[in-house]
């Protein structure tokens, strides 16, 4: 039975007949946030992201607000990152886990002024004088020892310590969820083990898991003013050529105790959240990262596309198998929606 029995078109009708038949729906509560707090920025302000046109950094009390306006619009959650003053960077990246560092403040503001779901993002390299995600050994020029790309070997085992004391203090700030996004092996566990010692048993896991190094993080690295010194994080980050990889970092954050898996960057990276949510059960988050936002911000301004492009990018990303998706969009689409 084919054509002209079956025809296709009649599913696709009118407005109506396509909305009931439509298979992907990006909802509010899909969206998670991405906002930037600036210990240096006070009182009411904020600065734009070079960048990252409309995004901006935060003092806390600006930041608060906007999430204020962002949580009556619909959203539900939110993850925080923290840019420290320079002058505090140290080599193991100590304002990441003082109890009084900016994502810490940032945190609990948001709990105190809000009910959205406070993500933490726990990483090193915002805070690190060499902007590196963990602890790092550099060579010398001719070292024999010396089998980096360039000199600088970034320590995994040491990491661990550290990264465990930013999701403690993360949660003692009233973190629901803690995100490590450092790409060290183990860390899962050692942030579990280290969270249920200090009575944060409830405390969930978002695991980058499949985090590519990848170009599109550029936006970020600039508004985080995160770039590495020396190096880059190829020795960490997963190679953007690797899919079935990817599935073996998930089972292991699994293994771990990740209570949700996340695949990052996303749009150029579909094919893996389709491939991750077909082998687990775990909800699965992706990062809609601020290449893929600049990029289309740029072409949109430029008049060489819409922005029907932005909603028809998220509901791919969906459609590819994600449950919850961190955009910078997320302000547009809580308008749209
Ligand atoms: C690292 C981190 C990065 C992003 C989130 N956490 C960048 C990196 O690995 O260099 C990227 C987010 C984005 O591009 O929007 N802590």
């Amino acid at each position: 039975m084919n054509y002209p029995i079956i025809r296709m078109r009649r599913l696709r009708k009118n407005a109506n007949i396509r909305e009931i038949v439509r298979e992907t729906k990006v909802n509010k509560e899909d969206l998670i946030y991405p906002i930037y707090f600036k210990e240096s920025l006070k009182g009411d302000e904020k600065e734009e992201i070079p960048t990252m046109p409309n995004q901006f950094r935060y003092s806390i009390e600006s930041g608060v607000e906007y999430a204020k306006k962002l949580e009556a619009k619909g959203l539900k959650s939110i993850i925080v990152f923290g840019i420290p003053n320079e002058d505090t960077k140290d080599d193991i990246g100590s304002p990441a886990f003082r109890e009084d560092g900016i994502v810490q403040k940032a945190i609990k503001a948001l709990k105190e002024n809000t009910n959205l779901i406070v993500i933490g993002d726990v990483c090193l390299c915002q805070y690190t004088s060499h902007g590196h995600c963990g602890l790092i050994k550099e060579y010398e020029d001719g070292d024999i020892e010396d089998n980096t790309d360039d000199g600088v070997k970034i320590l995994n085992d040491p990491s661990l310590k550290y990264l465990a004391k930013t999701a403690v203090s993360q949660a003692k700030a009233g973190a629901d969820i803690v995100a490590p996004s450092d790409m060290m092996d183990g860390r899962v566990e050692a942030i579990r083990n280290e969270l249920d010692a200090n009575g944060f048993e409830d405390v969930m896991i978002i695991s980058y898991s499949a985090k590519f190094a990848s170009s599109f993080y550029a936006p970020f690295r600039d508004a985080a003013d995160s770039v590495p010194g020396k190096g880059n994080r190829k020795s960490y980050q997963m190679d953007s050529a690797n899919g079935r990889e990817a599935i073996r970092e998930c089972e292991l954050d699994l293994i771990e105790g990740a209570d949700m898996l996340m695949v990052k960057p996303a749009l150029p990276y579909l094919d893996i959240i389709t491939k991750v949510k077909d082998e687990f059960d775990l909800p699965l988050v992706t990062y809609n990262v601020s290449g893929e936002y600049s990029m289309l911000v740029a072409a949109i301004d430029k008049g060489y596309l819409t922005e029907e492009s932005i909603m028809e990018s998220l509901v791919s990303i969906k459609r590819a198998g994600a449950d919850l998706i961190i955009t910078y969009f997320a302000p547009f689409v809580l308008d749209k929606l």
